[in-house]
């Protein structure tokens, strides 16, 4: 007889934690680029100054004859400067032979340029 009564007991058991397990609710992350600070002159040229410019400059054929000094050259390769900094395949790994750039920095210059790249 206390056989029968701990049947439903171990049922309603297994019930409850199959509903503990529900997943949490989706939690919406607001866009990270909204509170990064994203101006061409103040934010993102100073990255290219310090990091690029040594190798790519007007006066400089080594570096595939691209100069990275003015916003109009960055800005018409954009997709080419992200690609080589995210080290993804297809373009050599930029800074050249030289440790990656910290991801903020890539943040930075990934947010302008989804921005559309302004001369702001
Ligand atoms: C130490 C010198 C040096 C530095 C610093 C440097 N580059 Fe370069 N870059 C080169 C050279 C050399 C090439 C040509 C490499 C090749 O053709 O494989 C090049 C090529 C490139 C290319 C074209 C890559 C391709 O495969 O077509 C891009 C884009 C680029 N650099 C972006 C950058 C950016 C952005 C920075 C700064 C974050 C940077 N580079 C820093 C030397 C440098």
């Amino acid at each position: 007889m206390k056989k029968l009564l701990i049947l439903p007991l171990i049922l309603l058991l297994i019930s409850s934690c199959a509903k503990d397990t529900t997943p949490a609710p989706e939690v919406i992350e607001p866009d990270v680029c909204d509170s990064i600070p994203k101006s061409f002159a103040t934010d993102v040229q100073p990255i290219f100054n310090d990091n690029c410019v040594v190798c790519h400059n007007s006066s400089n054929n080594q570096a595939n004859g691209q100069s990275w000094e003015t916003h109009a050259e960055i800005a018409a390769n954009i997709d080419a400067i992200l690609t080589a900094i995210n080290h993804e395949a297809g373009k050599t790994p930029m800074p050249y032979q030289l440790p990656k750039l910290s991801d903020s920095l890539i943040q930075v210059i990934e947010c302008w340029a989804s921005d559309g790249a302004p001369n702001n």
